[in-house]
């Protein structure tokens, strides 16, 4: 299914609604360019699952840990990801998180696990963005 926002508030939305279907185990990968909305879409689910401090881009640290009292939601950025080394080192391949979440994970290969495909795409107009979400 494709989505089409007008805001970042919207592409929250979104995310927060598309997060309600997450179960533990699941893995999403996030693909498209910088300044798509992939942070601002991981922020809406996170609120969701019930995190209710702030998420910020893993692009620095490659690796954010969210804890709530179910979860621990891992939020990865692989944008600046050289070779498998850099997974290795950063815990990709623990698979510790109950949900996790790889921005730009095209940039990886993580055949290891099953993974929900969102792709992230500018829009027409400057605060639209379209965002493909598997039914
Ligand atoms: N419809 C929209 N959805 C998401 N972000 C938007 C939208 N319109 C404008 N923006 C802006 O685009 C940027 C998206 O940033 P971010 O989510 O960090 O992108 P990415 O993680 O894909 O690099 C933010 O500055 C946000 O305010
Ligand atoms: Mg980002």
């Amino acid at each position: 299914m494709e989505y089409k926002t007008l805001s970042p508030e919207e592409t929250a939305e979104l995310g927060r609604k598309f997060a309600l279907k997450l179960k533990k185990g699941d893995t999403v990968c996030l693909d498209g360019e910088m300044g798509a909305g992939k942070t601002v879409f991981v922020q809406g689910c996170a609120e969701a699952l019930g995190y209710k401090d702030a998420v910020t881009s893993p692009t620095f640290a490659l690796c954010n840990e969210y804890i709530t009292k179910e979860l621990k939601i891992l939020h990865y950025d692989l944008y600046r990801i050289m070779d498998e080394d850099d997974l290795f080192s950063v815990g990709f391949y623990d698979n510790d998180g109950d949900i996790v979440f790889v921005e730009w994970a095209g940039n990886a290969d993580i055949t290891d696990r099953k993974c929900i495909h969102l792709k992230f795409e500018y829009g027409k107009d400057i605060n639209e963005r379209i965002i493909k979400i598997p039914d």
